[in-house]
């Protein structure tokens, strides 16, 4: 058997190991607690290279049956152009079987993503560092067991299709998790977690830009060391923010979409949980 020959396979947690050593050989950091994440949540495909280890994985993670977000896109350096990441893709696209499909691209991805009908809608824009001269806001509560119901409504509203398999991970993958309360109940939630030598700020659900940045405020106190934000350019009053408070800008992805648009509200989505889950 050949790589061209050998079948997309479902993969599973015995497979994590393989799948960071195919992100090392393109550079790709070790991102083991986020790599769990998306075991548990989403399903893996990968094709195997007969000599050992993986040559291309990917991963969808399927939202009902609307919208899938597609990550991890990753094919060896030495089986390259061979049509691997079109098969791998394809094969993850179908199985997991929705009308849409989601995904931020970085430029070595957007040309597979084209030739295979994505459309870009939008631009996420990077930041890392430290946060300079944040003070908690005061305005959220720590997340207790109690409120999941009302944090996965608010998520399907703004989200605009249901994650209730990724919000109920929340409380076990996050380091912080924080909620803001109003008269009528929930309005804003906000999350944050470790990822290799950073803490990533997301997601982060609000009502404006002002309480997304309170709550960014409030998650920043609890994260020792640096941070990352991932903003979307449709939020320009928190790309401001992360500018002023000391983050540097370190790359942009496209945002692509295959299929109908599904009814998202981009005004009350602050931060993603990450980029490969939208
Ligand atoms: C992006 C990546 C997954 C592509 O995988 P691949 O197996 O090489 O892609 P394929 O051979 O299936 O390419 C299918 C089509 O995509 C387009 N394409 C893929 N790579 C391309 C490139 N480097 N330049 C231009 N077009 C490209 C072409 O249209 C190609 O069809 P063709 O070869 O008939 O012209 C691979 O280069 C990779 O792992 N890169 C590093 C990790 C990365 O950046 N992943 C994307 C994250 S968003």
């Amino acid at each position: 058997m050949t790589t061209a020959t050998a079948p997309v396979r479902r993969l599973g947690p015995a497979d994590l190991e393989a799948c960071l050593e195919l992100g090392a050989d393109r550079d790709w950091p070790r991102e083991e607690h986020k790599w769990r994440l998306l075991f548990a949540v989403g399903q893996v495909y990968g094709i195997d290279d007969p000599r050992g280890g993986l040559a291309a994985v990917v991963v969808g993670t399927p939202y009902g049956d609307s919208v899938t977000a597609i990550s991890m896109m990753l094919v060896a350096r030495e089986h390259e152009r061979r049509g691997l990441g079109r098969r791998v893709l394809g094969e993850a696209l179908e199985r997991t079987g929705t009308a849409s499909a989601l995904l931020t691209a970085t430029p070595m991805g957007k040309p597979l993503y084209e030739a295979m009908g994505f459309r870009t809608v939008g631009q996420c824009a990077t930041y890392g560092g430290t946060l300079t001269g944040v003070e908690p806001s005061g305005v959220s509560r720590p997340f207790t067991a109690a409120d999941l119901p009302a944090v996965t409504d608010l998520d399907t509203e703004v989200f605009g299709a249901p994650r209730t398999g990724l919000v109920a991970a929340l409380p076990g993958f996050t380091s912080a998790l924080r909620v803001v309360d109003s008269p009528g109940g929930i309005t804003a939630f906000g999350g944050a977690w470790p990822n290799t030598d950073t803490t990533v700020l997301g997601p982060v659900t609000a009502p404006d830009a002002d309480t997304g940045i309170a709550l960014l405020c409030d998650l920043a106190a609890a994260a020792p060391g640096p941070v990352r934000v991932d903003v979307d350019h449709r939020q320009p009053r928190v790309l401001e923010w992360v500018e002023e408070h000391g983050l540097a800008h370190r790359f942009t992805t496209a945002i692509m979409v295959l299929g109908p648009d599904f009814p998202a509200d981009p005004a009350r989505s602050i931060t993603p949980v990450m980029l490969a889950l939208g």
